[in-house]
């Protein structure tokens, strides 16, 4: 028989024969250790007959679709939740360590609580007190919420069977530890073998269930990816040190789109929700400068507007600087090449700078476009024309691709006082929302009719 694979990955939970300095999976460093494995699945003499038994579809019962849901009240919440919190489901919050997790899910779970939802808090990394006293500090402490400070997780399903909850929060995962399972809490296997019970126990008890996972860079403690895999759905906190927005992103939903986010701002009293994230990430705009250009978004099912800014200078090094914020380095090397190549503006000898403001990252193809006008407007040191959006997609080969929901993002654009857009020609654009339109066939007439050049 084949021996079971005892070196683990703490960063994407994959297994090795033997140990290495780099994880061939993911390609962290020193993220690598021995752990002892997982007794093996059920052997064939345990296996129970009856269970797991196929239904047709036409038999389930239709009251169980769509799901039922359960609303906080916080509507940024809610709408990256798909719409409410679905019974019985199993849900990751992951972010980094002080970026607000903790703080985040006590507001919801004050939130659920006074929506009526029996909710329990259950706090590995704080004393009770310390939860009441950061509630107080929230203006929450009148919440109907249960709180509990254990790691033990026989404890924690022990006291969760007597109290019945609907929604249970676990913070954090990497604190719990299963006394059946001999390693260390935090190390993969027992992140592993918790997410597993606690999965298990949210669908046979119809509870939800909410974890928090801290991600690691040092790879000391296992990081949420080892758990995602588990869950329904995946939920990432994410923002700027230096910045008060924080946003609430679903990577994975088996209950609603992927990629919604929500807004939050950081005040001295907690979260509170941004309603119209476009104001708020332009709202620290000043004058229209070179460099600076706006780009409609879509994230999720909403339009977003977000101010790119780009800084090309002459560079001191034999090796130009490219750095970017909130975008995708690759795609930024990819959009130099392409102006390069297709329309002869060369980036040799330059560094190039590129910022998303606001800490919002972007991941939409969309973006070509207006990453391209930032570029070539801080190259010229020209600004563009005011009061403009720009979107679409590049190709190699030079040619502009139309985005997707065209209509939405001309919508919110008027709604925040812009008054022209460019974006690539094809596509369903209907009237133009009232915007000045600027239709380029391809990236040479872009730059011809933008910089006359
Ligand atoms: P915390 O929720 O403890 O972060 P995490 O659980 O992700 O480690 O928040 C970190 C610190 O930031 C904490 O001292 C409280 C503070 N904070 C605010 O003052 N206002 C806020 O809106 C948030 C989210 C955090
Ligand atoms: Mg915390």
């Amino acid at each position: 028989m084949a021996k079971p694979n005892t070196f683990v990955c703490s960063s994407c939970g994959a297994s090795f024969s033997k140990w290495s300095g780099r994880c061939e999976a993911c390609g962290e460093w020193n993220t690598i250790s021995e752990e002892t494995p997982l007794s093996a699945g059920p052997s064939s003499k345990s296996l129970g007959a009856k269970r797991g038994r196929p239904v047709t579809l036409t038999d389930l019962s239709t009251q169980e679709t769509p799901p039922p849901r359960a609303t906080s009240g916080l509507d940024e919440l809610d709408r990256v939740l798909g719409g409410g919190l679905v019974a019985g489901s199993a849900i990751l919050v992951g972010g980094d360590p002080g970026i607000g997790k903790s703080t985040l899910l006590l507001q919801a779970a004050a939130a659920f609580a006074r929506k009526g939802l029996k909710t329990v808090y259950v706090s590995g990394e704080e004393a009770t007190a310390q939860v009441r006293l950061r509630a107080q500090r929230l203006g929450l402490a009148e919440a109907p919420v249960r709180l509990a400070a254990e790691t033990n997780l026989r404890n924690i399903l022990t006291t969760l069977e007597a109290e019945k909850p609907q929604l249970v929060i676990i913070d954090s995962i990497q604190t719990m530890w299963a006394d059946n399972v001999d390693s260390a809490p935090g190390s993969v296997t027992q992140v592993r073998a918790t997410a597993h019970e606690l999965t298990t126990f949210a669908k046979r008890h119809n509870v939800s269930v909410i974890m928090v996972g801290h991600v690691t860079k040092e790879g000391q403690i296992a990081g949420p990816r080892v758990v995602e895999h588990m869950v329904d759905t995946v939920l990432y906190f994410e923002g700027e040190r230096g910045h008060q927005f924080r946003i609430l992103r679903a990577v994975k939903n088996r209950f609603g789109p992927a990629d919604e986010i929500g807004v939050f701002e950081m005040t001295g009293s907690g979260l509170a929700e941004v309603l119209n994230p476009s104001a708020l990430f332009l709202s620290e705009r000043g004058q229209p400068a070179a460099g600076s250009v706006v780009f409609a978004g879509i994230e999720g099912t909403r339009p977003v507007l977000v101010e790119l800014q780009a800084l090309v200078a002459p560079s001191p090094h034999s090796q130009p600087r490219r750095a970017v914020v909130g975008w995708d380095g690759a795609r930024l090397s990819m959009i130099l090449a392409v102006l390069e190549a297709r329309c002869g503006i060369p980036f040799a000898g330059l560094d190039v700078y590129l910022n998303v403001a606001g800490g919002l990252k972007i991941s939409e193809p969309a973006a070509d476009l207006a990453v391209a006008a930032a570029l070539l407007s801080a190259r010229e040191d020209a600004a563009l024309p005011p009061e403009t959006v720009v979107f679409g997609e590049i190709s190699l080969s030079g040619a502009l691709r139309p985005a997707s929901q065209t209509e939405n993002r001309l919508k919110e654009a008027r709604k925040l006082g812009f008054t022209a857009a460019i974006a690539p020609a094809g596509g369903k654009i209907g009237s133009g929302g009232g915007l000045a339109l600027t239709r380029p066939a391809d990236l040479t007439e872009f730059v011809g009719e933008i910089f006359g050049a």
